[in-house]
């Protein structure tokens, strides 16, 4: 009996990866979708029996791209689940790279749902035995889960990454309150006296509209402005703006999550950026840094 890893339609380069460095077997998965929209996936296995009292792993991530949105990720992600259940699995690990909803994590307005842990709640119900993901948007949200929940730092191997571009004089900039402590962490492994610079970020809740303010020395400096999600780039793109106000000379932006909804990447070169740096939590031409290492040391 041994390790069983599933990879699921969205992380199918990142499985791979972490399946190399596990030294495992890869089981992949055959989707469709039916004529009224309904999502259909199995395991492409021609024998259950296979999966009976082995430890499987599940790898995939549910962030909308052009294949698939985010809903339909969910549904393929609990189709698995519930394939392996019903075959009889000794133990189920289930990683979520991006776990989409959770920025849904807070009450703004009257009648909203605090989706983010209903998701939680739902993966929970599954009988699952561990849950990891990447960076989430609010960590508190695990501690929806009644089993061990892991959220996964990709800050060391996304510094490591900064360090080689051999930038000038760097500062880290959080672009917002939520980014500080990730963006604090993110200086720290990169260097011991790169300073953090924070911004603060208004989101108009109706209409999601964002409105930043700084006012911090940063000529000579080359900024590097650190996220967990880029999606319209809209957060990105005003800091970049007023990085470069403020004197920033080359601007990285950095997101752990590049969704890079629509004409995202456009706006944050647009604004002024030299680069974008994602990683393959979401598979796109910015999937610099690999999360395989990082995922597979925990799965060993
Ligand atoms: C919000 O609190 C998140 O941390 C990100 O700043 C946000 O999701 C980025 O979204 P967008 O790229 O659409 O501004």
């Amino acid at each position: 009996m041994g390790k069983i890893l599933i990879v699921g339609p969205s992380s199918q380069l990142l499985g791979v990866r972490i399946a190399k460095l596990l030294n495992i077997d890869v089981i992949t998965t055959e989707t469709k979708k039916f004529p009224d929209g309904e999502n259909y996936l199995r395991l492409n296995i021609d024998d259950e029996s296979i999966i009976e009292g082995n430890d499987v792993i599940i790898i995939h991530t549910t962030g909308a791209s052009v294949k698939e949105n985010q809903n339909a990720r969910i549904m393929e992600l609990l189709m698995m689940i519930s394939s392996v259940k019903r075959m009889n699995a000794k133990s189920i690990a289930v990683v979520v790279p991006y776990l989409a909803y959770a920025r849904q994590d807070k009450i703004f307005r009257p009648g909203e749902s605090k989706f983010a842990n209903v998701i939680v709640r739902i993966l929970d119900s599954f009988g699952i035995d561990k849950f990891y993901t990447v960076d989430v948007h609010a960590p508190e949200t695990l501690n929806e889960f009644s089993i061990p929940a892991k959220n996964l730092d990709p800050m060391p191997l996304l510094a490591s990454y900064i360090k080689s571009m051999g930038l000038k004089d760097p500062v880290v900039i959080a672009p917002d309150k939520g980014a500080v402590a990730r963006s604090e962490r993110f200086a720290e492994h990169i260097g011991n006296e790169i300073k953090v610079h924070y911004f603060s970020k208004e989101r108009d809740v109706r209409t999601g509209e964002v409105e930043m303010f700084a006012d911090v020395d940063l000529a000579g400096k080359d900024a590097v402005i650190a996220d967990d999600i880029i999606a319209t780039g809209g957060t990105m793109a005003n800091a970049i703006k007023i990085a470069k106000k403020c004197g920033a000379n080359k601007i990285i932006a950095v997101g752990t999550h590049a969704l890079l909804l629509e004409n995202a990447s456009y706006r944050i070169l647009n604004a002024g950026a030299d680069e974008i740096i994602g990683t393959d939590s979401i598979e796109s031409p910015v999937s610099k840094v690999s999360l395989a290492e990082l995922i597979a040391k925990e799965l060993k």
